[in-house]
């Protein structure tokens, strides 16, 4: 494959700026996104006053740990529009979070807004080696989610040709992939999964597509995870990430030629990590929950938002700007089963460890007697689906999860297909714990 080579060609200057430029355009424009926020949201001025401080305390970057979270709540708090910094006439675009429970979170962005979206959406692309003239198959759901007209956006920022496919319709996923030949795809990992098994169905070798690269992301998802997808389908697995209140896909990204976790595009988000049962600022290389500060939004600037995502932040590779370790899990996911934290991730590694086991899992949480119990929902690959190799994929993985993760679970092993298969983002845990 000589789509590594094409790497690091146009790339934005601020991207292999010195560590000592990227500090010194964050600070000037921290200064401006904290006073912006404080002047047009009059929520944040509250909060800020509350706290006792000022916008003026901003001196230097490290003054940022002096200001209040903003969390999700306060977003369903302050629904629809409560915390936009603009009037609502000069956004040009909503999106929002689905809500499956309670209000929806909504997001706006200004023109300018917009443009910078499509400009690191456009960046991100060509992080994972995309260029002008290819032809991106976006995968990703288009509506009020910021994954598929976010990137589609990118996509034609870069020059490239988008395919405006969306989630769902498996099948013709498979034929347009097909017949038009697209380089890259947008998708989360797990509709990825399934979209390989439809190319199977239909007879398809997927490693015989054209696609060299995939952006993956919208969930977390493994190291095995990645290794599985690449080698079934030739091409290199890159990690997108992102969220709507920051902004959308493009928050970070990972470079095609290293795959060593996104890089964070640190000249228009600020991280943090912050240990998140005290709110103290961990330093770079511990694990903790992500807290991001935009410095660039106009329409919703977001101050030390607390994204709940695990991970740590790492020294530049293939840019100067800091990198994220692949998200282990959100703290809203982890679940605690006699007293040991364990997240969908930790199940995920050892399913794709056991061998006769599909790459789709579900994990459900139920009541037994009176303890959390927790059962994992597999299926076993076509060629393993004799009563015997089924049982030893099932004691293999319980001993697995037990041996690793430090957890007794039952494991049900199903027949190709058993496994509720994603559109978008995967549904990995079922809550029965409160059924009767
Ligand atoms: O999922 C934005 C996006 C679209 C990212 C397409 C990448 C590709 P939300 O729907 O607001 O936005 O969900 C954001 O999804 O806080 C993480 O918990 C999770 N997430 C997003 N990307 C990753 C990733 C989009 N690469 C939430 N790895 C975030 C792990 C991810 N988790």
């Amino acid at each position: 494959m000589n789509f590594m080579s094409r790497n690091n060609a146009e790339l934005h200057p601020i991207e292999i700026a010195s560590i000592d430029e990227i500090r010194a355009t964050q600070l000037k424009r921290l200064k401006w996104s904290i006073r912006h926020a404080f002047e047009n949201v009059p929520k944040c001025k509250e909060r800020f006053d509350e706290a006792g401080v000022h916008p003026d305390d901003l001196q230097q970057l490290c003054d940022l740990s002096k200001f209040p979270f903003t969390c999700k709540n306060d977003l369903r708090d302050n629904y629809p529009f409560g915390l936009f910094a603009v009037p609502r006439s000069d956004l040009i675009r909503l999106h929002a979070s689905s809500g499956t429970t309670g209000k929806p979170t909504v997001v706006g962005y200004t023109k300018r807004d917009i443009e910078i979206w499509a400009d690191l959406c456009a960046r991100s692309l060509r992080a994972a080696g995309l260029r002008k003239g290819d032809m991106v198959h976006n995968a990703a759901g288009y509506g009020l989610f910021t994954g598929g007209l976010g990137m589609h956006y990118g996509i034609e920022r870069l020059g490239a040709t988008v395919v405006p496919m969306g989630g769902g319709r498996t099948e013709q996923q498979v034929g347009l992939i097909t017949d038009f030949q697209p380089d890259g795809i947008i998708v989360t990992p797990s509709y990825m999964l399934n979209i390989i098994e439809q190319f199977h169905k239909a007879g398809l070798d997927p490693r015989e597509s054209s696609l060299k690269v995939g952006l993956l992301g919208a969930e977390p998802w493994t190291e095995a995870m990645r290794v599985e997808i690449e080698s079934v389908c030739d091409m290199h697995a890159v990690d997108l990430y992102g969220l709507s209140e920051i902004i959308g896909p493009g928050v970070a990204c990972e470079c095609v030629e290293t795959k060593d976790g996104p890089v964070i595009w640190e000249d228009h988000f600020l991280p943090e990590i912050i240990d998140p049962a005290t709110g103290e600022v961990l330093p770079d290389g511990e694990t903790g929950e992500l807290v991001l500060t935009t410095l660039t939004k106009e329409g919703l600037p977001m101050i030390r938002y607390r994204t709940r995502d695990l991970t740590r932040l790492l020294p530049g590779t293939a840019r100067s700007m800091r990198r994220m370790a692949k998200v282990t899990g959100r703290s809203d996911d982890m679940m605690i089963l006699r007293g040991v934290n364990v997240f969908p991730s930790q199940i995920e590694e050892q399913v794709m460890a056991t061998r006769g086991l599909a790459s789709h899992y579900q994990i459900e949480l139920y009541k037994a007697g009176r303890m959390d119990a927790m059962r994992v929902h597999v299926e076993a690959t076509p060629e393993s689906t004799d009563e015997m190799s089924k049982t030893a994929a099932a004691s293999f993985l319980t001993k697995r999860i037990k041996d690793i993760v430090g957890v007794s679970t039952d494991v049900t092993v199903g027949d190709p297909g058993d496994v509720e298969r994603s559109q978008g983002k995967a549904n990995r845990v079922i809550d029965n714990c409160n059924k009767e």
